[in-house]
């Protein structure tokens, strides 16, 4: 038996029809503000006299609307990914179910008409219950939906008393199983509409585009005249016109013609952008020519505010994507507020817009009972796609309608797929998750390895398990094109491979666009005993289920700093690649629609990152896909040092997301053979002030007479090498799910707690001290057998090669076998701790990892050791830097360290070890150990994006085999 609303599958009632969302001179009254609230344990919640305009709330809490509860001081927030934090008995829920009872006591403005009044929700989760004066309106559930009760009649000018009952948990909840925050409360606008005589309830704008011909014809259900100035246009509605020279609506030039529909009683703000989408040849094609989507997968998240997003914020989402050449949002994974949207159409980005439903919790009853699949969850299905679709339908920004996500496959699909194929001819539909594709027009995936998507740009793929091959469902997806709804999981330090994927993805025809997972971090603020604020995630909640850090995959962080994967992304899409090639620079235009006038071109040359000539290069007309050639900057290499021209496409004026200047596209090319140059003064060490007793001496350079280790090079202090083959796991090397975890092989086989052991020190000449040794676990045989090589140089510099050499057994262990590789070859060093600063010439400024530099520029940078580090909500290793010439060291009344590399070192510096940097569970957790730890390194496998998707690409790992790198040393007194 149901018992109640709330457990009944059914989606609504007493709910009007769902219809667009719009702007118009109706009058409007927001009910956003203080409301009082109480919370209750059970769905039963304060009781029957929730509606009673009598009651005495006076004693209840007060709670701002929109909000979460859970992020208002009630409760607490619950993560999981994929479990349902209720036991799996559709519909049912647990008797312990936080219910929220709200109020509001509101009089209507002076002046408020006497029309048709229309109350609207535009976000409740999980569901409501809503009274007015006493009266029951009715029910809804579709969190991210609105939903609307007429209340004509029902009003008073003064001490109307509205009621909603919110439960955290419905049936609507097995709907919603998304990989997320549960956060329930009303969390979007409440608004009370007049709906005058003779306005307009829903209206359809159909608007497309075709050879520089626009066709518009707006639907509406009365009459209206459509005016739109800019085309001299004024049209009634239900009349189709035809509209020559028209500008289309692309994402690269979101052209909108503003004007009005106007009613007799009521004027609509419209925004047309023409448009037409449709799949032809097995592409995607907008206005007649292939898109690439370079998108991100965007939930609404605010680290104070949960999903009750305020339009600053989607503004701030939107201006960051466009700043890092993002053109495309998949509204992962239910619509977004509908501000967002109209946002889109103004900004530019291609959306796909996301139905809110997600069933993936029934994968824990092997997808027995599983919504789309059973009768009993058809209207509340189709109830979502309406919802949906009648919003949003008006959108030129909207371009394909996403079903939903991960909710396995049933019949429900079908019935979708036929009511907005009947509904909305103009848009294509995609779901990713049924093998058979019927109800998408896309064939998708999620996380492929790099060689299977290559196959799949060639038509080549596997048949999907559950397809016959050769059936008609089998040539059918063969022909469809592909979009990789998600990619490139950027949890932590990653992702990795994106210039990878971007390279098959420019690759083939078939490929439409790919959506990385994810925009933001969902971290939730808190506050350590100190009151310094942090970002909690799933494990910092007290609950199980839990889905812990897996929330934390952003490519931005919870406060909205872009991560260096961000700026690895910015680079890896870029609109504008230019390559020097046979003397020439070739510039290729990426855009499917924009030529490139709307850049400048800049260029500037440096030696050893110091700059030199300068200028601006005039580009030809380069119509959209097509490259052209433009002569080099007249540029000679310096005789002596490293030279870099730098090529940077710009913004040669204002954009609405970006100032004239900002940096779209850049390249570097090396000119020349001069390799960087050598420190020029200050380099030659003193004699050392003092030598201890047992302490040996190499020029300036005293060492450990018993561990070989380098103690001192004239007054500058340091303290190692000490072989170091580990790194503090990223969230990739965790891998998902217990694959590819090679933290824990590491930790298994002990690569994270080496021991040394100083083998011998050897004085071949005056010149040369060599250091042998052996490092490697407690347990084990395997390790690596060392020689650190000084030479003292005619400078007085040390020169120091350090050789490694795998010994023992590194293929099986005593857990079984494990094909253990060391993440990392490195030396590291111990500086004293008032050491500040770090300049280098190298890679900059941000971080990189083999797999992860294309965002990285050749230069000379400076940043403090404290600004060195990458402050990822889950603390692990960040701050690599590849191919380092040189780097100095310094600080306040110190001897600056200058290290140049042999060629090349990757370093890092930080205040605390790896051991440190792993254990803390929050950035707040790291204190400065007293010490500057620098490592030297050969180098660190790459970063991968193992934690959702495939292990790192064999070619970005280290290998057990012999190392050997080398560098220079030297005090510097400037
Ligand atoms: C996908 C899912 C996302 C998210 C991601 C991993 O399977 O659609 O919602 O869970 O994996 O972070």
């Amino acid at each position: 038996m149901i018992a109640d609303f709330h457990e009944d599958p059914a989606p609504g009632t007493g709910r009007r029809a769902p219809r667009a969302d719009f702007v118009s001179d109706a009058p409007r009254l927001s009910l956003n503000g203080q409301w009082r609230f109480r919370l209750s344990g059970t769905a039963a919640g304060t009781g029957p006299g929730l509606p009673d305009p009598g009651l005495d709330d006076s004693a209840w809490d007060t709670i701002r609307v929109p909000s979460h509860w859970v992020l208002e001081g009630h409760d607490k927030p619950l993560y999981t990914n994929t479990a349902y934090p209720f036991p799996i008995d559709p519909p049912y829920l647990p008797d312990d179910n936080p219910t929220g009872d709200y109020r509001l006591r509101f009089d209507l403005p002076d002046g408020w008409p006497a029309a048709r009044d229309v109350l609207r929700f535009q976000g409740v989760d999980s569901c409501g219950t809503v009274w007015l004066n006493g009266e029951l309106l009715g029910h809804s559930k579709g969190s991210r939906l609105p939903f609307e009760f007429d209340v004509t009649g029902r009003l008073r000018e003064r001490g109307n008393v509205l009621a909603v009952r919110v439960h955290r948990w419905s049936s609507g909840s097995y709907l919603e199983d998304q990989d997320m925050w549960w956060l329930p409360g009303i969390f979007r606008d409440v608004e009370l509409l007049s709906r005058p005589e003779g306005g307009i309830d829903d209206f359809t704008v159909h608007a497309s585009y075709r050879d520089g011909t626009g066709t518009l014809l707006v639907t509406a259900d009365a009459p209206g005249l459509v005016e739109l100035p800019a085309l001299g246009l004024a049209v009634p509605t239900g009349e189709q016109v035809t509209v020559p020279d028209v500008r289309p609506w692309s994402a690269e030039d979101p052209h909108l013609y503003r004007g009005t529909l106007r009613a007799a009683g009521e004027t609509i703000e419209l925004a047309v952008g023409f448009r037409t989408v449709e799949i032809a040849g097995g592409r995607l094609l907008v206005n007649g020519r292939p898109v690439l989507l370079r998108g991100v997968n965007r939930h609404e998240h605010d680290p104070d505010r949960g999903r009750a997003l305020d339009r600053a914020t989607m503004i701030r989402d939107i201006e960051l994507m466009k700043r890092h050449n993002v053109n495309a949002v998949r509204t992962s994974h239910y619509p977004p507020h509908p501000e967002f949207l109209r946002l889109c159409d103004e900004y530019g980005l291609w959306v796909v817009d996301e139905c809110d439903i997600e069933t993936h919790g029934f994968i824990y009853s092997g997808w027995e009972g599983n919504p789309p699949a059973e009768p009993m969850w058809r209207d509340a299905l189709l109830d979502r796609a309406r919802r949906m679709v009648e919003r949003d339908k008006n959108h030129p920004s909207v371009i394909i309608w996403s079903l939903g996500n991960e909710s396995g496959s049933g019949a429900a699909f079908g019935e979708i797929e036929k009511w907005i194929r009947e509904r909305d001819p103009t848009r294509p539909l995609h779901y990713e998750r049924d093998p058979s594709y019927r109800h998408s027009d896309f064939y998708s995936l999620m996380y492929p390895a790099q060689d299977v998507l290559e196959r799949i740009g060639q038509r080549k793929e596997d048949t999907p398990d559950g397809v016959e091959p050769g059936s008609p469902d089998d040539v059918r997806r063969r022909g469809l094109p592909f979009l990789l709804c998600e990619y490139a999981h950027a949890m932590g330090n990653g992702p990795g491979s994106l210039v990878d994927y971007q390279r098959i993805l420019e690759s083939y025809e078939r490929f439409c666009g790919a959506f990385v997972w994810e925009w933001i971090d969902h971290g939730l603020a808190g506050y350590d005993e100190l009151g310094r604020r942090y970002h909690r995630h799933g494990g910092d909640i007290d609950a199980r289920p839990n889905g812990g850090r897996f929330c934390i995959d952003g490519l931005v962080f919870p406060d909205r700093t872009p991560s260096p994967g961000l700026l690895e992304l910015r680079k890896a899409i870029e609109p504008v690649a230019m390559e020097v090639s046979g003397g020439e620079l070739v510039v290729t235009n990426k855009y499917d629609f924009a030529a490139l006038g709307h850049l400048a071109f800049r260029w500037f040359a440096e030696t050893d990152g110091e700059r030199g000539v300068s200028g601006t290069l005039s580009v030809p007309h380069c119509p959209a896909r097509s490259s052209v050639r433009v002569p080099l900057p007249p540029v000679e290499p310096a005789d002596e040092g490293e030279t870099w021209l730098t090529v940077e496409a710009v913004l040669a004026g204002d954009a609405r997301w970006a100032p004239a200047g900002h940096v779209v596209a850049f390249t570097q090319a090396r000119l020349g053979n001069g390799t960087h140059r050598r420190r020029a003064s200050g380099v030659t060490p003193a004699t050392p002030s003092r030598q201890a007793e047992g302490e040996l001496r190499l020029g300036a350079a005293v060492f450990d007479g018993r561990t070989g280790r380098l103690l001192r090079i004239g007054d500058l202090e340091l303290d190692g090498p000490v072989l170091d083959v580990w790194r503090a796991p990223i969230s990739n090397d965790h891998g998902i799910g217990g694959a590819n975890d090679l933290a824990a092989d590491w930790e298994a086989a002990g690569i994270d707690r080496f021991v040394h052991r100083t083998g011998g020190i050897e004085r071949p000449d005056e010149r040369t001290l060599v250091v042998r040794g052996r490092s490697g676990p407690a347990t084990r045989t395997l390790g690596f057998r060392t020689a650190y090589t000084y030479r003292l140089r005619d400078d007085g510099t040390l020169h120091l090669r350090i050789d490694a050499e795998p010994v023992g057994d590194w293929d099986d262990t005593a857990y079984g076998h494990l094909t253990v590789r060391p993440p990392r070859m490195g030396a590291r060093f111990a500086l004293p701790g008032g050491y500040t600063d770090v300049t280098w010439f190298g890679l900059g400024p941000g971080e990189s990892y083999v797999d992860s530099r294309a965002a990285a520029r050749v230069g000379r940078f400076s940043g403090s050791i404290d600004a060195l580090q990458t402050p990822y909500v889950v603390p692990q290793e960040n701050g690599n830097h590849v191919e380092t010439r040189w780097l100095e060291v310094s600080g306040p009344g110190l001897p600056t360290l200058r290290v140049d590399g042999e060629p090349y070192v990757d370093f890092t510096a930080r205040r605390w070890t790896s051991e440190a940097l792993r254990a803390a569970r929050h950035p707040h957790d790291l204190t400065d150990s007293g010490r500057v730890w620098l490592n030297l390194d050969h180098g660190q496998q790459g970063i991968g994006s193992a934690s959702c998707g495939p292990a790192l690409p064999e070619r970005h790992r280290l290998q057990v085999r012999p190392y050997t790198w080398s560098m220079t040393l030297a005090p510097v007194h400037p």
